[in-house]
């Protein structure tokens, strides 16, 4: 089977590189890493963790160390809390110690919380250095490996120190994803299906009939088939196709701009994904399944708001639970969650920002001045408690 290659070429830091997407790709970093790279890099440090590494890192050390480059191993504790400074800055030594210099690379390879931290070091590693990524996880490969957002969570919050930092190349195998757990393929499904939402009917209704076809719960059963190795690749080019589209046409996510292609639509069903993983303190939700909760919210207060139609709002609905079942929000204090939006908004100093739909593939960007207060907690009883 042909693999497929995304091109992504943004204006305002004058970059280009490719997503390459197929089926048992991780024998071909080498080649792949050699092309992306410049001819003067010597020196690679794979960033992982222990988990992926053991699964997948031999192959992608034993492929570069082919190609000729010289490899060295860093690996980081699983888990979004370790996404943070103190790992940065161990990791920041690390490549003092090995001696990196402006012209190596550091690959990340692993889920976002990887490639985030991979990412951030490489951003400020000698005011910034190659960057590669090979994401394992399906919300990695649809979403955090393409548009060079890197970060690290603090105290504070999440993602709150970070940098704009472009990889050089992305290489995308699907067959890593027969090794990963069901409740993070339907956490990656949710951000697929956010992505379809905001896009146009083309991608939503892709997206939708994938899932029809191809059931979560058997999905580690269907790698064996070429069609469905031939539809997943499909499915990964045209989410990365459209994400690539909006970062080229807002890279940095200019903060005046509030139109239906601003880089913020991407948040679409992630004002209340935020505030559902800040009232469980991090540890309930994937991020991706408070996505999918986000999602029916935002398109609920839409209907509300008389600006989006019943049917599409049931279809979409429909969707977001064939990406799989969702963790229950029957115990969630709701006032709570009505209290988080408010901190939101104090955090960014002017009014909150929701993204809702018209239609399918048709975001706009709608200030809380403009929604009561009433509105918001009837939908939000009516989204996670009925
Ligand atoms: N930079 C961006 O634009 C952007 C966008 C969206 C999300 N993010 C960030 O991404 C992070 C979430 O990423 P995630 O959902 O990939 O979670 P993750 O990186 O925590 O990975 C989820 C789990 O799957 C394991 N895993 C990864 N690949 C595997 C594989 N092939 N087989 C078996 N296990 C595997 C990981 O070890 C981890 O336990 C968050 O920190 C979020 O802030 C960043
Ligand atoms: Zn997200």
């Amino acid at each position: 089977m042909e693999n497929k290659l995304v091109a992504v070429e943004l204006n305002e830091s004058a970059h280009q590189y490719e997503i390459k997407i197929g089926h048992d790709l991780l024998d071909q970093s080498g080649i792949w890493a050699k092309k992306c790279l410049s001819a003067n890099t010597k020196k690679i440090v794979i960033v992982s963790n222990a988990k992926i590494f053991r699964l997948y890192g031999a192959i992608v050390q034993n492929s570069l160390e082919k190609s000729g480059f010289d490899v060295s191993i860093w690996l980081m504790k699983d888990g979004e809390k370790h996404k943070n400074l103190r790992s940065a800055e161990t990791l920041l030594k690390f490549l003092s110690t090995n001696q990196i210099t402006r012209t190596d690379a550091v690959v990340g390879l692993g889920g976002g919380v990887v490639g985030d931290l991979a990412g951030f070091a490489a951003a400020v590693f000698q005011r910034g250095i190659a960057f590669l990524q090979i994401p394992t996880t399906f919300l990695a490969m649809i979403d955090s490996s393409v548009g060079g957002k890197t970060a690290v969570n603090t105290e504070f919050g999440k993602n709150l120190i970070g940098s704009f930092h472009q990889p050089n190349g992305v290489l995308i195998d699907v067959s890593v994803l027969q090794t990963l757990e069901k409740r993070e393929i339907t956490a990656g499904f949710c951000e697929a299906v956010k992505q379809g939402a905001i896009a146009d009917q083309r991608l939503f209704d892709q997206t939708a009939e994938f899932l029809k076809s191809y059931p979560v719960k058997n999905f580690k059963k269907f790698h064996s088939q070429p069609d469905f190795i031939k539809d997943l690749c499909s499915l990964i080019a045209a989410q990365v196709s459209f994400k690539a589209q909006i970062v080229q046409g807002d890279e940095k996510e200019n903060s005046a701009r509030s139109d239906g292609k601003s880089r913020k639509i991407l948040n679409f069903g992630h004002t209340l994904a935020h505030a559902l993983e800040k009232v469980t303190e991090y540890k309930y939700f994937k991020h991706g399944e408070a996505v999918g909760y986000g999602i029916i919210f935002a398109a609920e207060l839409s209907k509300r708001l008389d600006i989006f139609d019943n049917n599409e709002l049931n279809l979409l609905c429909d969707v977001v639970h064939r990406a799989g079942e969702l963790p229950s929000t029957k115990s969630i204090n709701l006032e709570q969650v009505f209290a988080a939006f408010k901190h939101d908004k104090k955090t960014v100093g002017q009014s909150l920002q929701w993204i809702l739909l018209e239609s399918i593939g048709k975001p706009k960007i709608v200030t809380d001045r403009d929604i009561s207060n009433s509105t918001v907690q009837q939908t939000l009883e009516k989204v996670l408690h009925s």
